[in-house]
C-alpha cells in the first residue's frame, strides 16, 4: 500500500514546488520540535517516560532508520557518543531485521521514521519488541504504526512533508536526536548544568541560522546551473562531516539522477582516488573544528588530480580558498550542531540541480513518499 499524500490538501502556498517550500518551513519546524522540550532553560523530554534511573541504566543503543533518517542516526552516533558516552550502533533497518542483532540487557533500540510506516523500520521495531527490548519512536506522523507500536515516541513537529526528498523532517530528526543526547549526557552526570545551558543557547540559534543559509538560494541556483551534466559527484567527509556527506549524496542522488557518492574521506587514498578525473565535482563537508586539517589535506589531493571541490565549512575557515573552488560558509555553532546548518546548501544544491535538468523533485522517478513494502 503506497501511501499517496493528497497533495491537492496541502497547497504550494507559492512555492513551485514542495521540496522548495518544506525547506523554507525547516526554520519553524526545527523550532516547533525544539521549544516545547526546552522548559526555564532545562531540556525536559516528558513523552520519554523515562526516569533518571532508567535512562543511568541504559548500557547500549541501537538506532535503527532507512535512507535519510538512517543518516540522521549517522550524526546522532556521534552526538550521544561524544556527549553521554553511551555506546551507539546504527543499523539500516533492512539489516537490522535480518542479522538477528545482539541485544542485550539494558539495550535502548531508537527507530527514526518521518512516516512511521516504512516496512523495514517497522519490522525492525517488532524484532526489538520480540526480544523485550525498551523501545523509542522519533516520527513525524503521529498515531501511525511505529508510533503507535514503539513503547515511547519523542515526535518531531515538522508537519506534513509532501516532497519524497525529505528536508524538514530531516532536520527535525537531528534536533530530537541533539535533545535526547543532551538530555542522556546530563542525567548521566558526563556534562554539567553550565555546558547544557550553552549548548541549549546553541541550539535555539539553529532556526535564524537556517534561515540565513536560504537565503542563499541564488547563489548555490548559480553554482547548481554549472553541474546540470555532470555525471559522477563525490561528497567527502569525516566524522559528523561524513554523515553530512552521506545525506548531501542521497538528496543529489534521488531528485537528479546524477550519480553520487558520499566517502569518509579518510578512505579516498583506499580506492576512490581512482575515480577523481579532470572537472569531477568533489564537495568537501568540513565544519569539524578537530579534523579541519585532515580534510584539507583530502582537497589538497583531490584538486591535485583535477577535481573541481565545493567546500562547506565553518565562518573564518578562509585558508581552505587556497584550494578550495566554491567555499559556502555556514555560521558558528557547537560542532555537534553543524549538520543541521551544512546539510541546507547541500538540500539546496540537490534542488536546483535537479529542476535545472528539467526534473520533478517533489516527485522523482520510482520513488514512494513511504516505502511500506519490503
Ligand atoms: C529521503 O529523502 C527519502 N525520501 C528516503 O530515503 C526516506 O528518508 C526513507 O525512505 C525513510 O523514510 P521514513 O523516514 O518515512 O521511514
Amino acid at each position: 500500500r503506497k501511501i499517496d499524500w493528497d497533495i491537492h490538501a496541502a497547497e504550494k502556498e507559492g512555492y513551485p514546488h514542495f521540496m522548495l517550500k518544506e525547506m523554507n518551513e525547516e526554520p519553524k519546524a526545527v523550532s516547533d520540535t525544539l521549544s516545547p522540550r526546552i522548559k526555564d532553560g532545562k531540556i525536559v523530554i516528558d513523552e520519554l517516560n523515562m526516569t533518571d534511573e532508567q535512562i543511568r541504566a541504559v548500557k547500549k543503543i541501537f538506532i535503527v532508520a532507512c535512507g535519510s533518517a538512517y543518516h540522521t542516526g549517522v550524526t546522532g552516533k556521534y552526538v550521544m557518543e561524544g556527549l553521554a558516552r553511551i555506546p551507539v550502533e546504527v543499523d539500516l533497518a533492512s539489516e537490522f531485521r535480518y542479522r538477528n542483532p545482539i541485544l542485550e540487557e539494558g539495550t535502548l533500540v531508537i527507530v527514526i521514521s518521518q512516516s512511521g510506516e516504512t516496512a523495514d523500520s517497522l519490522a525492525a521495531l517488532r524484532e526489538a519488541k520480540s526480544r523485550g527490548i525498551a523501545t523509542l519512536g522519533i516520527i513525524n506522523v503521529v498515531g501511525s504504526s511505529i508510533a503507535r507500536e514503539a513503547d515511547n515516541v519523542m515526535y518531531t513537529w515538522a508537519g506534513p512533508e509532501i516532497a519524497v526528498a525529505t528536508t524538514k523532517a530531516y532536520s527535525t530528526q537531528l534536533i530530537a536526536l541533539y535533545l535526547l543526547s543532551i538530555h542522556f549526557a546530563e542525567v548521566r552526570g558526563k556534562i554539567s548544568a553550565d555546558q547544557t545551558a550553552g549548548m541549549i543557547e546553541d541550539l535555539k540559534q539553529l532556526p535564524e541560522q537556517i534561515s540565513m543559509l536560504l537565503s542563499h538560494q541564488t547563489s548555490i541556483q548559480k553554482f547548481a546551473n554549472r553541474y546540470l551534466a555532470a555525471e559522477h559527484v563525490f561528497f567527502i567527509g569525516r566524522g559528523i562531516d561524513y554523515a553530512i556527506s552521506l545525506e548531501g549524496s542521497l538528496k543529489l542522488k534521488e531528485i537528479s539522477y546524477i550519480h553520487s557518492e558520499a566517502y569518509a574521506a579518510g578512505e579516498l587514498k583506499h580506492g576512490t582516488i581512482s575515480l577523481i578525473e579532470d572537472g569531477r565535482l568533489v564537495v568537501a563537508v568540513m565544519t569539524q573544528p578537530q579534523l579541519f586539517k585532515k580534510t584539507l589535506s583530502n582537497v589538497v589531493e583531490v584538486k591535485s588530480r583535477g577535481a573541481f571541490v565545493m567546500a562547506v565549512t565553518t565562518v573564518g575557515n578562509t585558508e581552505v580558498e587556497k584550494v578550495a573552488d566554491y567555499v559556502i560558509y555556514i555560521p558558528e555553532t557547537n560542532p555537534y550542531f553543524a549538520n543541521s546548518l551544512a546539510i541546507i546548501p547541500l538540500q539546496l544544491f540537490g534542488y536546483y540541480v535537479s529542476i535545472g535538468r528539467g526534473l520533478d523533485p517533489d516527485k522523482p522517478r520510482n520513488l514512494a513518499k513511504s516505502v511500506t513494502v519490503e
